[in-house]
């Protein structure tokens, strides 16, 4: 008798934590309230992602306090729809508190909205921008209390680019021959960023009346080794016609340096070299002078916000639908000051 009143209570008292329970597991053994978290980045084999993938975990561990804490789970994309899309259907059955995701195609944006809006959980979009707010044919896609999208306006990076080439004494034209000749090496074409930067770092130069020419445009998927190969292959077929290399990325515009060395070439006497991103490394090689300019894409501020953002969704708060971190230009002058 007196087990089966134990046991009734026990499942009493379970039901009501079931009822209460609007996500998070309470119970732990300190009585903290854990919230599980469900991240999905699009390819850890990627400079730029790491870093912000590693500022996310870092971040959410300085929240925790003695009554709240985060389990996070990150997965791996690996650069495959289908791989991520069973990681998002996975987080659902786990029943995540809130899910965090860097798409690996923009184009599914939908889908993955449409299945974890239909299990209820609130949706943190980072770094590849289902094109809502930029682009008007996609508008509305976002359009979803529990829905946002984290991230950097890529027009400003690429603008940026073409303004440190813009406002160099000789405005980019390193030979003298009248014409800005460029290489852009591209990062994944899927991508808003990579798209945007392309366009914008040129407009940048051709708003400024500057006459401009593109010698090679070749994708190299934000990779080193692509960068390195394309800006080889380049040089290699126009020599000294090439004014400047526009890199999408850091990852490839340190590709590219290399290249530029092996070429016998000097940035900033006879080559430019840009990228984006600002990793530690390129913004030595801007002290350095072997690296022209990078835009700072700021992985702090985008990972900050991503997790405030997901605290303030599975708590039940309201959130908006973008969040937008400003980029940061980085050349000579800003480095050494
Ligand atoms: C970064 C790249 C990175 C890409 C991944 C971009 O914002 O600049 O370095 O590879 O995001 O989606």
């Amino acid at each position: 008798m007196k087990k089966r009143v134990l046991s009734l209570l026990l499942a009493g008292v379970m039901l009501v934590g079931v009822l209460a329970g609007c996500g998070g597991d309470k119970g732990s053994a300190d009585g903290a309230k854990t919230y599980n978290v469900g991240v999905s980045i699009y390819q850890f084999d990627d400079n730029f992602m790491t870093l912000y993938r590693n500022e996310i975990e870092a971040y959410f561990k300085t929240l925790e306090t003695d009554d709240v804490k985060y389990k996070v789970t990150i997965v791996d994309g690996k650069n495959d729809m289908a791989t991520q899309t069973n990681q998002i259907d996975t987080f659902i059955t786990q029943k995540m508190d809130v899910i965090i995701c860097n798409l690996v195609q923009t184009s599914s944006a939908e889908t993955i909205i449409d299945k974890v809006v239909a299990a209820n959980i609130p949706l943190v979009l980072i770094n590849r921008e289902p094109l809502g707010e930029t682009d008007e044919s996609y508008a509305g896609i976002l359009e979803n209390e529990k829905v946002c999208y984290v991230g950097a306006d890529a027009r400003q990076s690429g603008t940026y680019q073409g303004e440190i080439v813009r406002d160099l004494p000789n405005k980019g034209d390193m030979n003298g021959d009248g014409v800005v000749k460029y290489v852009m090496i591209e990062g994944d074409p899927e991508n808003p960023d990579a798209q945007y930067r392309t366009e914008f770092s040129i407009k940048a130069l051709t708003d400024a009346g500057i006459k401009v020419e593109c010698l090679v445009d070749q994708v190299g998927n934000w990779a080193t080794d692509k960068g390195q190969q394309i800006a080889a292959s380049a040089l290699t077929q126009y020599g000294t016609d090439i004014d400047v290399i526009f890199c999408n990325n850091d990852g490839m515009a340190i590709g590219a340096a290399a290249a530029i060395e092996a070429a016998g070439r000097k940035v900033g006497q006879d080559i430019l070299l840009l990228g984006v991103d600002a990793l530690d490394d390129c913004v030595d090689m801007i002290k350095a002078g072997t690296m022209t300019g990078t835009v700072l894409n700021d992985h702090i501020g985008q990972s900050h916000t991503a997790v405030d953002v997901a605290i303030k969704a599975l708590k039940g708060e309201s959130i908006d639908n973008y969040y937008w971190v400003d980029y940061v230009k980085v050349d000579a002058s800003y480095v050494n000051k």
